[in-house]
Formats: C-alpha cells, structure tokens, sequence
C-alpha cells in the first residue's frame, strides 16, 4: 500500500524498468485506461533521462474495443500511441495492440496468441482493474482458463468507460480481449489500482473466493503476482494491517540482502527470499 496514486505510478513505472533494464529483450503486457497513465508518464520521464531504453523489448496490450480503428482516438491503439509509444525508443513492430477491426475475429485471436507464444511469453503483465472486477475486459463470468476473445461489455463497464466518449451511445459494447488463461501465464504480473471507486473491487479480488464473477480473483492462483494500491484502493481491505507488516517484513529481507556478506558469523549470513502469499 503506498500514501498516494502518484507514489502507485511511480513504484510500477520503476518495478518495469527494473524489468526491462535486467532483460532488455523482455515482452511486456501493456494496459490502457485512466491508472496507468501515470505510470506510462513515469517511463517516458526515465527514457528521457536515459535510464532506461526500450528498444529491444517487445509489448502486447490486453484488449481492444471492436468496431474502432487505431487511428479511432478512442481506440486502446491510439492511446497507447499517444501515451507510451511515440514517446519511447519502442520499435513500433514490436509493439502488439489487438485489432479492433478484424474481419475473422476467431483466427485473429488464434493468431494473436501466436504470436504472443512465438515471442516467448509475457515476463510482465501490467493491469488495472475495472470497478465490476474485470481484468483486460474479462467480464463478470469469464472462464478462468479463458483465451484471447471478443467479449461484450457489461453495462457497467459501457457506462465506467463513457467517460473517455463523447456520449454513452458511442462506447463499443463489443471487445477482444487477451482471456483471464492467457493474462495468467505471464511470469509476473503488476496490478495497479487508486481510488476509492475501486475499493470494493480490490477487496473482493484479494480476500474474496477465486471465482468467475470477479475475474481478477483469478491472480490469487498466480505465484509471482504485485498489487500496488493508493490509500483509497485500500481501505476496505480487511487484513490491511497484516499486509503492511508483510511489506515491512520484506524490505528488511531486501535491505539485509544488501549488506556486505559476513561469512565468519552464522548470525550474520544474509537471509534471502521474499515474503509472499
Ligand atoms: C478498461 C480496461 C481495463 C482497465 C479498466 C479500468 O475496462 N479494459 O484493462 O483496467 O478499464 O480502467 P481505469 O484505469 O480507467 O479505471
């Protein structure tokens, strides 16, 4: 849990170029929405200063809306654009945003996946979560082993994500969609969410059953997932107080690494491992 979702971007952005800087050709899973931006804003502010180059790495976004072209500013394509990739070293045929317009929706996902399997998988899913618990648009009822799809949208989600429209009417109701199978397979995953609109969410996935109806319940299942929270996005968890001492708990396990190693002593040996769920 960290005081702010500034502090949330900034501890994602550096948790991915961590990522990138010890695995340059690393594949990355990107997201799109409101909570990521600052995040993308953080790595575009880390390229600049050369601290970080992502021109080996290859991307694959999550979803995209059906019916909208990636020139479509709704589109998750000209976001992405917009927002990470003209700003970054990125080589733009690396960088792997689902097709809103395909004509045969159940090959292009075969190949999508491909694809994504011929690239060596995704060594880092980032992920928002909808307020309904969705994941990538893994709506309510999304298999749990559930591959790259078109999936309709709730009404939920069709009226969260008006914002960004002109009007609800204009929000496709249709999306294809990495599955909840797929998005599993990363090796890490990093979910990100602020606000307080997301409380329930957030509360529902972590200390909720693992079930369909909050299709990210599923990441409890994955060994090497983070959730970086703001304040808000946290307060209706219930064990709050025994997550922060796990996180204390784990930068002494990190700060401890770091120490000069002393052999002679068996006290002073270094201690390594995480704490984890
Ligand atoms: C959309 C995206 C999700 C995203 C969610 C939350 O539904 N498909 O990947 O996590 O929105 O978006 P926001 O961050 O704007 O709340």
């Amino acid at each position: 849990m960290l005081d702010s979702a500034e502090e949330v971007s900034r501890r994602a952005a550096e948790l991915i170029a961590e990522t990138v800087q010890r695995n340059p050709d690393c594949v990355l899973g990107l997201a799109t929405g409101g909570t990521p931006l600052g995040t993308y804003g953080e790595l575009i502010r880390m390229y600049r200063e050369g601290a970080v180059s992502f021109s080996r790495v290859t991307t694959f976004n999550l979803d995209e809306y059906v019916g909208l072209s990636a020139d479509h500013p709704q589109s998750y394509r000209y976001f992405m654009g917009v927002n990470l990739f003209q700003h970054v070293d990125l080589d733009s045929n690396r960088c792997h945003v689902p097709d809103g317009l395909a004509e045969d929706y159940d090959s292009y996902c075969t190949s999508y996946e491909d694809l994504l399997r011929k690239s060596g998988g995704i060594d880092l899913q980032l992920l928002g979560i909808g307020t309904d618990g969705h994941i990538g648009f893994n709506e309510p009822g999304s298999s749990l082993g559930s591959r790259t799809r078109l999936k309709g949208l709730t009404e939920q989600t069709v009226r969260d994500n008006a914002r960004f429209f002109d009007s609800i009417e204009q929000v496709p109701r249709l999306a294809v969609t990495m599955g909840v199978g797929t998005i599993l397979e990363a090796r890490r995953i990093l979910l990100i969410a602020t606000g307080s609109n997301k409380a329930g969410a957030v509360r529902s996935f972590i200390e909720g059953p693992i079930t369909s109806q909050i299709t990210a319940s599923a990441l409890q299942l994955h060994p090497a997932t983070t959730v970086l929270l703001d304040r808000a996005a946290a307060d209706w968890l219930q064990r709050k107080e025994y997550y922060q001492h796990v996180e204390r708990l784990q930068r002494e396990i990190e700060l401890r690494a770091r120490e000069p190693e002393n052999a002679s002593s068996p006290k002073g040996r270094r201690r390594k491992g995480s704490t984890q769920k």
